[in-house]
């Protein structure tokens, strides 16, 4: 979704803007643009498509100004073209503004400022913001934008520069986020961690409707109440050299080899003496709790699939599980006796965020599984669990979902301590993980010459039962969205239930069965689809699978739990050289956006 970039410092601020853009270009654009504040005025320089494009046409300006801001726009108002990307101006230029969200109630503020005379040049729900700025603005910006925080509804990260008050710009937002940095001799803003890196890793989190005025060498907080406040500095842990490729071709490659050793470090510390520790969750007596809800979207909710299965598997206590944009909207049955699960990457997405404000608001206890520090659910819920996969800049989640699979199996497994349940063997295999996923890695040319396979399909298939299913839907997930080949995961046992009549020569099926007390069932439903003349891609933990699959991958075998892990790295694999055949942007899928901040 959109990215934003601003600066307020001693030197010019184009090259901090432009750096961090192309940072952000990971969470999916198609139009950028900048402002910065020169002697001469506002100086607004934005084009439709990719940042090379704004790089080109940025050559024939000369922007020096030290306070900008910077926008890489995702369509939701209006296409994507010139006039609807950001940032916005109002009509004498005096004010400028970058804005991620959705104004939802824009059309009624748009009545109104038509009324009053103003004229719109965007599509855009943004630039009503802007105007709404103009039409308040009596000599103090910051007075201004109390009154159109007045006046919004919806989501918003907003940026603000004018002419006016050239020294500074206020930062505002609401379910969108936007993380502040403090720099040697500038302070900055922008969407995500990664776009800060290169200059610090010192941030401020702000909280929604919370204000900040960037000065040079000040920054002042505001809350609600437009009232001072204090805020803390935070270390971040990241460093540069994670959010870069690393010679590489792709950022999904690479995080994808990372994975033994962001696995390792998501296990740190967490398993002593045969015993697992999450001690965020100590105070949390998991007895008291009738039923669990595990609420997400995407490969996130995939994750949560297994974790659900694994959990009620382990504790015998009810677990649903749910997408987060139908959960919402499902009038779920939450109370003071529910446990609610959310996971999420970013930690940012509208819809698992708006699930988990539901489930507080009933009573129920909650807990973030995410990936970045200080994103708004991890900070919303009443427990936070962080898996520990560094940035994840390509659009297509790989490392996320494994270290997700890695601490919900954790998860599960604190639960049932509870329980007085103990799996030791599992637990010593969990150690284990990074070192099975490197093996996994190091025989990446069979995933290649399966991938192959796929490079004139239209369709794929993939089936699995029991947790296997859970890992095929993620596979499907992963071929479709990288390589655009239509994909679709099936419970194997429904195949004959309607499915197998799409199935017929040269179809290609994937199949993965290693959970031994339904694997014979699974190769049964594989020997069908031979029959109907489909190639079978098989992956297993079976020396002897009893088919004649021609292309069959034998993953480690461990407890059928933790199999689940292995099972991810063949179909990310797949997914990746399937794409890569067909010449498709791995890192940046057409229509995909990396951190879903719309509903
Ligand atoms: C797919 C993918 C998405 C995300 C989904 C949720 O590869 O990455 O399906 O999993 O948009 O995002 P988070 O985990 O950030 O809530």
């Amino acid at each position: 979704m959109c990215g934003i970039t601003a600066f307020s410092g001693k030197g010019p601020a184009l090259p901090f803007l432009m750096q961090g853009l192309s940072k952000l270009e990971y969470r999916g654009y198609d139009s950028a643009g900048v402002t910065t504040i020169e002697n001469s005025g506002l100086k607004t320089v934005k084009c439709k498509g990719r940042l090379a494009q704004l790089e080109t046409k940025l050559e024939d300006y000369h922007l020096e100004g030290h306070v900008g801001i910077g926008h890489t726009r995702w369509a939701t108002h209006g296409i994507p073209s010139h006039l609807n990307s950001h940032p916005h101006t109002n009509g004498d230029e005096t004010i400028s503004l970058v804005h991620n969200g959705i104004i939802e109630n824009y059309k009624e503020l748009k009545d109104e400022l038509l009324e009053h005379g103003y004229h719109f040049h965007s599509e855009t729900d943004s630039e009503v913001v802007v105007l709404l700025l103009d039409y308040y603005y009596q000599g103090d910006m910051l007075e201004a934008t109390r009154k159109v925080i007045e006046r919004i509804e919806g989501s918003y990260a907003l940026c603000i520069i004018t002419t006016h008050e050239p020294d500074q710009i206020i930062v505002v937002k609401k379910d969108s986020p936007l993380i502040i940095g403090k720099c040697d001799g500038a302070y900055v803003a922008a969407s995500d961690i990664p776009a800060l890196l290169e200059y610090t890793k010192d941030v401020y989190f702000l909280d929604d409707y919370e204000i900040a005025v960037l000065k040079t060498d000040s920054i002042t907080f505001l809350n609600k109440n437009f009232r001072t406040i204090k805020k803390e500095l935070v270390t971040v842990p990241y460093d540069l050299e994670a959010a870069k490729k690393d010679g590489y071709d792709t950022f999904m490659l690479k995080e994808i080899f990372e994975q033994p050793h962001v696995i390792q470090e998501t296990l740190r510390g967490r398993i002593q003496d045969e015993t697992i520790k999450l001690d965020e969750l100590d105070n949390i007596d998991f007895k008291q709790f009738n039923k669990v809800h595990f609420v997400a979207c995407g490969t996130a909710y995939h994750a949560s699939l297994c974790g659900a299965h694994i959990l009620e598997h382990l504790i015998k206590v009810p677990v649903f599980k749910d997408v987060a944009s139908e959960y919402r909207y499902n009038d779920p049955v939450i109370d003071e006796k529910t446990l609610c699960i959310f996971v999420s990457q970013s930690g940012e997405t509208a819809d698992t965020l708006a699930a988990l404000r539901l489930a507080k608001s009933k009573g129920a206890t909650t807990i973030a599984v995410a990936n970045v520090l200080g994103s708004t659910i991890s900070r919303d819920a009443d427990y936070v669990l962080y898996t520990c996969a560094g940035p994840e800049i390509a659009v297509a989640s790989t490392k996320a979902y494994t270290t997700q699979l890695v601490l919900l199996i954790l998860f599960a497994y604190y639960v049932a301590q509870q329980f007085g349940h103990v799996d030791l063997k599992a637990i010593h295999e969990l150690k284990d993980l990074p070192n099975l996923v490197q093996k996994i890695l190091g025989d990446i040319d069979s995933f290649e010459q399966f991938a192959s396979l796929l490079e004139h399909q239209r369709d794929a298939y993939f089936i699995g039962r029991g947790l296997d299913y859970t890992s095929v839907l993620e596979g499907a997930l992963k071929l479709k969205e990288v390589s655009y080949i239509h994909a679709d995961a099936y419970v194997a046992g429904e195949l004959k239930h309607g499915p197998i009549a799409l199935i017929e020569e040269g179809s290609i099926v994937i199949a993965v069965a290693t959970q031994p007390h339904i694997a014979a069932k699974t190769m049964s439903n594989i020997q069908e689809t031979i029959a109907r003349g489909a190639e079978v891609i098989l992956i297993t933990n079976s020396l002897n699978p009893p088919i004649d699959a021609r292309y069959t991958y034998v993953l480690p075998y461990v407890s059928p739990i933790l199999q689940t892990i292995l099972v991810a790295i063949p179909l990310q694999l797949m997914a990746y050289f399937a794409a890569n055949i067909k010449g498709c942007d791995v890192d940046k899928p057409r229509n995909l956006a990396k951190s879903v901040t719309v509903e």
